[in-house]
């Protein structure tokens, strides 16, 4: 391969990549070195902010595609033609680690996929765990605190393992059901390919004549799940601490593809208010045999990125960023999400982080916003940069389509908590439907990082396990005990 010329960031050819220019051959170096200059202040921003969740993850590009038009559901051009390949980019992450950290730690496993269809983009931002600790965004903040590293002292006791989880999580009770799953063997891998995925939030599906429908979304991965045991994901956590991120990457590389199953769940706006749990509420799963999962397409994953930073450091996935038949439904969890990505990377990003390549919409983006921090004005042409306009000929001019999902909104100002909790019930019929050794985990698994918080924490653990369900109370209590 012919051999490049080493360059400035100007182009131009650097002679000399080994020494400072100098007065003299002892120096002081000049400030004219201005080769030297742009490579150490270069190097000095190398880091961005680090995501405030999800620091740690691992991206893979491929494509999507139905196998069958989901037309009588949602109008979503990307959902529609069989033969259509949607190409996609995603994200797999762990949540409470850092940049740096282990990826076999117990943490929900973050599943973000970036569809870039015709109508622009469109973002699935999932977990591997169907539920979530919380069910009101106003939450997350003090959550995300009470698991990150303390405070005072800065240290992450080994991922969940601490007082201030455990304290947060037992005057917690709607976070019972999470703790099913998160404590569980779930909560340890050490493949992204081999975990399922849930949007966990409820999204609507609307349909060409406005008919809007509740959805929930599945992905089923081909290669079946597998889980670790806690005490090989501390060994892994020493031995191969980015294990996850490294299997994928091999996989792919070895010419080899991942692929997933997209399931949807549908639910009648009128079912709404009959069932015995709140469907929008994110810390509830709907019953399979009453509302059935429905095969909806593949993902496969076929390419590496090529530049880690710029690829999977920068992607920016928000759950705000829907296409036409797709919309957020109330869930109080997900409309806080709808405000917090798109912000948070203004901040880590900025402004014009979707003229990024990885974010770029694979469409026209075409409006008068301007300026701003790193702006690259492609497509911004002319004198017109405002609307309504005659000078540019009335564009771009808005599309028209104004089709909602129809679900109905009302109500007077409040701060209320939903009306049907139901904290407990989901939670023990979960651990009910475990296999005899998973529950042995998931009480083992409990018990051992529970036994280091305080014990006034320990015996509120455990009262809400109990009521969960007693047999599980009971066996948590007898390992701490109590
Ligand atoms: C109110 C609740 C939540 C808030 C406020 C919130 C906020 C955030 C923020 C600020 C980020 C960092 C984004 C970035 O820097 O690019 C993030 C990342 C992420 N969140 Fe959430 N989150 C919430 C709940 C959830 C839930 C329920 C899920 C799963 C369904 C989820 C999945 C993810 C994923 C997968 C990422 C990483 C995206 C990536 O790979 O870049 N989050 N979240």
């Amino acid at each position: 391969m012919a051999k490049k010329t080493l360059t400035t960031n100007q182009g131009v050819p650097v002679a000399d990549n080994q020494s400072s220019l100098t007065a003299g051959q002892r120096g002081p170096v000049l400030l004219e070195d201005v080769h030297l200059i742009e490579k150490l202040a270069h190097f000095d921003r190398e880091r961005i902010p680090e995501r405030v969740v999800h620091a740690k993850g691992a991206g893979v590009h491929g494509y999507f595609q139905v196998y069958k038009s989901m037309a009588e559901y949602t109008k979503a051009a990307f959902l529609q033609d069989v033969k259509k390949k949607t190409p996609v980019f995603v994200r797999f992450s762990t949540v409470v680690g850092a940049r740096g950290s282990a990826d076999s730690a117990r943490d929900p496993r973050g599943f973000a996929v970036k569809f870039y269809t015709d109508d622009g983009n469109y973002d699935l931002v999932g977990n591997n765990l169907p539920v979530f600790f919380i069910r009101d965004a106003i939450k997350f903040p003090d959550m995300v605190h009470s698991f990150k590293p303390a405070p005072d002292t800065n240290i992450p006791t080994s991922s969940s393992a601490n007082s201030r989880f455990w304290d947060f999580i037992s005057l917690t009770p709607e976070s019972t059901h999470m703790i099913t799953w998160l404590f569980s063997d779930r909560g340890t891998i050490k493949s992204y390919r081999k975990m399922e995925g849930f949007g966990v939030n409820t999204y609507i599906w609307v349909n060409e004549k406005g008919k809007g429908v509740y959805v929930k979304y599945h992905w089923k991965p081909a290669a079946g799940i597998e889980t670790i045991d806690r005490h090989e994901s501390t060994r892994l956590a020493g031995e191969d601490p980015d294990v996850a991120t490294r299997d994928l990457y091999d996989w792919i590389a070895s010419g080899k593809t991942v692929e997933f199953e997209l399931n949807v769940q549908l639910m009648e706006f009128d079912d709404e208010f009959r069932l015995d749990f709140d469907p929008l509420d994110a810390t509830k799963t709907w019953p399979e045999d009453t509302y059935p999962l429905m095969k909806v397409g593949k993902m496969v994953l076929d390419k590496n990125p090529e530049n880690y930073f710029a690829e999977v450091e920068q992607a920016a996935f928000c759950p705000a960023s829907v296409v036409p038949g797709i919309e957020p439904s109330a869930d109080k969890l997900l409309q806080g999400r709808l405000f917090s990505y798109a912000d948070t990377q203004r901040h880590r990003l900025g402004p014009n982080y979707l003229q990024i390549p990885i974010n770029r919409p694979i469409v026209p983006v075409n409006n008068n916003q301007r300026d701003g921090f790193m702006q690259s004005g492609i497509g911004f042409y002319g004198t017109v940069n405002y609307e309504p306009n005659t000078l540019g000929g009335g564009s771009p001019q808005q599309s028209g389509d104004s089709t909602f999902g129809g679900r109905p909104i009302e109500g007077a100002q409040m701060r209320k908590k939903i009306a049907l909790t139901n904290d407990f019930q989901q939670a023990g019929e979960r651990y009910r439907s475990l296999s005899k050794n998973d529950q042995d985990h998931l009480v083992d698994n409990i018990v051992d990082p529970l036994s280091h918080a305080k014990k006034e924490i320990r015996k509120r653990m455990v009262e809400n396990l109990t009521r969960a369900d007693a047999e599980l109370g009971k066996r948590v209590a007898q390992g701490l005990k109590l």
